[in-house]
């Protein structure tokens, strides 16, 4: 058959937002490659898969504040970044603007022009924020000037994968990755 256009992707965001989560429910079902149980990524996880159309060589990244700064050496390659938020984590949403910020100064993402999807994940949890909410307090229109990026809730651990928000955000992806 024809071969799927590879994308290269980075999956960063603080520890516990849902990060491998997220990547694990986009894996194929029924296969060894998902994981039946999640623990906290130590460093990272480098992994392979197909989805949305593409073929995924995903670096799922744990969030811990010791290991964020080996995010940077994955990004000269990525053409397109996933940065997920626990929408519930009010306390933390302007540590992970920092975090967002120290990721749009590197000089690779800004020299690839990778796209953004951020996914506003938990929004099972009460009182978790809004996309629009979460648009305002990371300040995306004006951090992302002039890139691509679209900010998609989720709920990673509902059981309907059509109703986690997740093929949604990864339909989009794949229709704006370069
Ligand atoms: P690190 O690897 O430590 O950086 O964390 P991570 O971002 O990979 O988070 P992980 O996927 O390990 O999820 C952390 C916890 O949040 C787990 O207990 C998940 O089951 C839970 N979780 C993930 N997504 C959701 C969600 O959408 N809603 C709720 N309620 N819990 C979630
Ligand atoms: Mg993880």
């Amino acid at each position: 058959g024809v071969k799927k256009p590879e994308a290269k992707v980075v999956c960063v965001g603080l520890d516990n937002s849902g990060k491998t989560t997220i990547i694990n429910r986009l894996k194929p079902p029924k296969t060894k490659q998902r994981s039946e149980e999640i623990v906290p990524t130590v460093g990272f996880v480098s992994e392979k898969f197909q989805a949305g159309g593409l073929e995924f060589t995903v670096w799922d990244f744990s969030g811990q504040g010791r290991y964020r700064n080996m995010w940077e050496m994955y990004y000269k390659d990525a053409q397109a970044v996933i940065f997920v938020i626990d929408s519930a984590d009010r306390l933390r949403m302007a540590v992970a603007k920092d975090e967002l910020e120290g990721i749009l100064k590197d000089s690779s993402i800004q020299k690839n022009n990778a796209v953004f999807l951020f996914f506003a994940n938990k929004m099972d949890l009460a009182d978790s924020c809004s996309e629009v909410e979460i648009t305002q307090l990371l300040d995306l229109p004006k951090l992302l000037r002039g890139k691509t990026y679209n900010i998609v809730s989720s709920n990673a651990i509902e059981e309907d994968i059509n109703k986690t928000g997740i093929i949604e955000g990864i339909a989009w992806l794949a229709g704006h990755v370069k």
